[in-house]
């Protein structure tokens, strides 16, 4: 049975109950990530290192959750296995309730351009592009026309609060400037998926908690599922719930 299946008790009742008439707490909801038994090894010459060991994740729709752990536990393996960028060694990874391991390259890559908004560490903006471009760009790769893409990325600018400065390149934009850039480009094509690898490690602890009260914002107010990996403990408060790894292998705890 996959993760997002009635429980068997559901199915077995004696009269059929359709969907809409079951209480909301009996209804299937898909998880944003589910990750079964996923583990990894990295082979250099004749040395194996696993660096994720059976490892097994659930992020509900509509919940933001914190990956953290110590420097080498795995976690931007982990999230860049769930994001699609790189293939386990073993187990399944679904997202949405789709299974992406196993998918075929092009679908994967179309698949994650629509569902999925990632943040990188390092901003990754185009040094030559202004703050509107870098946004349009990326609604341009997504299929939107030039005209939409330039209204989408001013209505995104707007949300992460920059608008006053489309027209400036990352190199006059203050670190946590350069963040609500990326953040609004994670934003562009509406993801239902958003993800970032540490999104506030270059930042001063003040800016730091702006960017992530801003993404907490928005990701409950548009109801986005959010995992952030991350070493900074003082943004727990902002999360549903937080999961460690250690050494490859995930240690649940609630928050
Ligand atoms: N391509 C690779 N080839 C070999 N080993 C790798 C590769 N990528 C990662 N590793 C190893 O896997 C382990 C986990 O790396 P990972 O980058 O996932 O850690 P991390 O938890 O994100 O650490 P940090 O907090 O320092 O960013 C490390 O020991 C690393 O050296
Ligand atoms: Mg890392």
């Amino acid at each position: 049975m996959t993760a997002y299946q009635l429980p068997v008790a559901a199915y077995s009742a004696p009269t059929v109950v359709f969907p809409s008439l079951l209480p909301a707490t009996v209804l299937p909801t898909v998880p944003a990530i589910a990750a079964r038994g996923v583990s990894m090894s990295f082979q250099s010459g004749s040395d194996c290192y696993q660096a994720l060991k059976n490892v097994d994740l659930e992020l509900r729709s509509g919940e933001i959750q914190l990956l953290m752990g110590p420097s080498g536990s795995g976690k931007t393996t982990l999230l860049s296995i769930l994001a699609g960028i790189l293939t386990p060694t073993e187990g399944n990874v679904y997202l949405l309730g789709q299974e992406i391991t196993g998918m075929s390259r092009s679908r994967l890559a179309r698949f994650r351009l629509e569902n999925i908004g990632f943040i990188f560490q390092g901003f990754n903006l185009f040094p030559a592009l202004t703050a509107l471009e870098n946004i349009e760009v990326a609604l341009t790769v997504k299929g939107i026309r030039k005209h939409a893409a330039k209204k989408q990325a001013r209505s995104l600018l707007e949300q992460v609060g920059l608008a006053e400065k489309a027209n400036q390149r990352p190199r006059d934009l203050s670190g946590g400037q350069k963040q609500r850039v990326a953040i609004a480009r994670a934003l562009s094509g509406d993801p239902k998926l958003i993800m970032a690898d540490e999104p506030t490690a270059a930042l001063d602890s003040q800016t730091g908690h702006a960017v992530i009260e801003l993404l907490h914002r928005l990701a409950k107010e548009q109801n986005r599922s959010v995992l952030m990996v991350t070493h900074d403990a003082r943004i727990i408060d902002f999360a549903d719930r937080v999961v460690n790894l250690e050494d490859g292998a995930l240690k649940q705890k609630p928050v």
